[in-house]
């Protein structure tokens, strides 16, 4: 049987993923804005992976589009658009799904598998994790720069696309309950404004350590706002993310001994947040850092570096191109963190 796939949001990872099925024999369609998809429906795509391996998918071989009308014959649809995106897009799957139609969030954040399922109250709607990142280079070219597969939320559904996957290299990591997995990757993600504000690949920020102490602060942070709100994250990297934020602040020769994975990242991979920063795009900031500070003011946890951050990204959003050091970003995020310590030790004005 052919399945038939909607990828509604063509864009680094909703190519990256589709061209695998479309390559493992799914007919697929991509939903998504005109630039790119002339790009891909005249050269095709070449998806390359970390490890050397190429795939190479004829235009012949899928379609595109700029509306999902092709929802409406559609056994899978993959939403792949940023997290702004997301209630806009699952709106334009009104009346064109059927209700045996699994929809597939392939997002970071939490909850955007919540807000589809309130647009689409009929259908299967899932909740996935994409573990690796995907650099686009130009001539219809997907690289995937960071090891990782895909994590789901599991579902009777997804038994008969389980095949479709593995066959893709794309194995479905099925877990009876996503959100550990979600909240560890946020944590993961809470380096992607620190990443763009860099402006740097990911390999070599990641490989200094003053931005590492950035992200060990962002990371403790949240933290301890998970504690509070008994949010247990998953294991997602060698070390528990409690060490892991210790093992960020060590000198780099260190950190690049424990950090095996950290360091099995392309050269050239950076955040989507650096993408969308270039491209003059909103980025998910509300969606990553917003929401440690949005979970710290309802358990009472103070979130001034994850606040700072969110801030940097709104002025670099507004067109601040400042580049940060690490020696500058991280003495502004400590400054931040400090004026909170300051302003909660102070007695209150009511007194
Ligand atoms: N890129 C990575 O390496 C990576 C890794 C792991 C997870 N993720 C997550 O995966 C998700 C997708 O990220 P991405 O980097 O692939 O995003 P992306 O490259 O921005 O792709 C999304 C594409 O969908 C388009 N789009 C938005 N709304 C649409 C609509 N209603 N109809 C048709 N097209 C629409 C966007 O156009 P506009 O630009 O015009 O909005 C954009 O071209 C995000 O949640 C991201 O955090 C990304």
């Amino acid at each position: 049987m052919t399945f038939r796939v909607t990828v509604l949001g063509a864009g680094s990872i909703g190519i990256f993923v589709g061209g695998k099925l479309a390559a493992a024999g799914a007919d697929v369609t991509f939903v998504g804005r005109p630039r790119l998809l002339d790009e891909i429906a005249a050269t095709g795509l070449r998806l390359t992976d970390l490890d050397g391996g190429s795939d190479r998918v004829a235009p012949a071989a899928f379609a595109v589009a700029t509306e999902p009308t092709s929802a409406a014959t559609a056994d899978l649809v993959l939403v792949t658009v940023k997290s702004a995106q997301t209630a806009v897009s699952a709106e334009q799957l009104v009346g064109r799904v059927r209700s045996d139609t699994v929809v597939l969030s392939l997002q970071n954040g939490i909850g955007n598998d919540t807000v589809i399922a309130e647009i689409l109250p009929s259908c299967v709607v899932l909740a996935g994790m994409v573990m690796f990142n995907v650099v686009h280079r130009d001539g219809g070219v997907f690289h995937r720069g960071t090891a990782g597969g895909l994590a789901v939320a599991d579902d009777p559904s997804l038994e008969r696309f389980a095949p479709l996957f593995a066959r893709a290299g794309l194995p479905l990591d099925r877990h009876a309950d996503l959100l550990p997995v979600q909240w560890a990757k946020l944590l993961l993600n809470l380096n992607n404004p620190i990443n763009a504000l860099s402006g740097l690949p990911l390999r070599t920020e990641l490989g200094q350590r003053d931005y590492r102490r950035c992200l060990a602060l962002a990371q403790a942070e949240a933290l301890a706002v998970m504690d509070r709100a008994q949010i247990r994250p998953a294991r997602l990297t060698p070390l528990p993310p409690h060490l892991m934020v210790r093992a960020l602040t060590m000198p780099d020769v260190l950190f690049s001994r424990i950090s095996g994975r950290v360091v099995a990242v392309d050269p050239q991979a950076r955040s989507s947040m650096a993408d969308d920063l270039e491209q003059g795009r909103k980025t998910e900031i509300a969606w990553l850092s917003g929401e440690i500070v949005s979970l710290g003011r309802m358990v009472g946890v103070p979130t001034p570096v994850n606040a700072c951050l969110m801030e940097l990204i709104g002025l670099a959003e507004r067109g601040d191109e400042r580049r940060w050091s690490g020696a500058d970003l991280l003495a502004r995020l400590r400054s931040a963190k400090c004026d909170a310590t300051e302003d909660a030790a102070r007695p209150s004005d009511r007194a």
